[in-house]
């Protein structure tokens, strides 16, 4: 590893959409570019941070420099995410479909003659990889860092997923419709932590990463960790 501030420490990152199968060819996913998270992992390595990231399907070559792993399904990032732990630090950037179809078909579904009504598509939950690795126990990393996308009441409705997710840091963004914050390049966030809300002016994604880097740094720096 590159040395650093945060040499000697291991970050798992999660980045990009999940795709949830209907049947052979169909899926469930959304418009994540997996742009934040692949910047945040490469940013974290930069600071001489041992990196894995675990991302969902996107458009983007794997960062240098850090162990990229390809899953397609929320089920499979958790299950990554879990044999990459123990971590120092965990950031759970991707946007993980919160449901999937509760029945994968084996075969391709066919469109009925006669005019039959289209299928059904009975959803259930999948699991929540940033709560599941924020429970307390052996293998919790020193610090998580959730993200909160919302398109309405951002900073109070990403407060209460932090406190619901067990995260120590929640970054919100607005996700609404003209906003760009998926897919584009740049990103506007609100850092909040136990102690209160930093909101950041808009910048690139990779200047969101750097100074998240840079804060996480600081973090592992400071004499009293909180
Ligand atoms: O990929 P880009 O195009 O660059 O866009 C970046 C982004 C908008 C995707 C990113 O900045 C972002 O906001 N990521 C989180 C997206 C999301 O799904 O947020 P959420 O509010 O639904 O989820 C809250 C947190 O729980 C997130 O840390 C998410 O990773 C995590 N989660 C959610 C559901 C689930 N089943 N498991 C999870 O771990």
């Amino acid at each position: 590893d590159a040395p650093g501030p945060l040499s000697g420490r291991h970050a798992v990152v999660t980045s990009g959409p999940t795709h949830e199968p209907i049947d052979p060819v169909r899926y469930i996913a959304n418009r994540s570019s997996g742009k934040q998270g692949h910047a945040i992992a490469a940013a974290l390595a930069a600071l001489g941070c041992q990196v894995t990231l675990v991302t969902g399907p996107t458009r983007l070559t794997d960062p240098a420099g850090v162990d990229t792993i390809h899953i397609e399904s929320a089920r499979e990032m958790l299950a990554a995410v879990e044999a990459a732990l123990p971590a120092d630090i965990a950031v759970c950037a991707a946007a993980v479909a919160d449901w999937r179809p509760a029945i994968e078909a084996g075969q391709k579904l066919k469109k009925q003659p006669g005019g039959a009504l289209p299928p059904d598509i009975r959803l259930i939950e999948n699991p929540d990889i940033l709560r599941t690795i924020s429970a307390p126990g052996p293998s919790r990393p020193a610090l998580v860092v959730g993200f909160a996308a919302e398109t309405e009441q951002v900073l109070d409705h990403a407060r209460a997923k932090r406190a619901r997710k067990g995260c120590d840091w929640i970054v919100a963004n607005d996700v609404s419709t003209g906003t760009g914050t998926f897919g584009g390049d740049d990103n506007a966030v609100h850092l909040i932590d136990a102690d209160g809300t930093d909101s950041w002016p808009a910048m690139t994604k990779q200047a969101v990463a750097d100074r998240l880097a840079r804060r996480i740094a600081d973090h592992f720096a400071a004499p009293t960790t909180k």
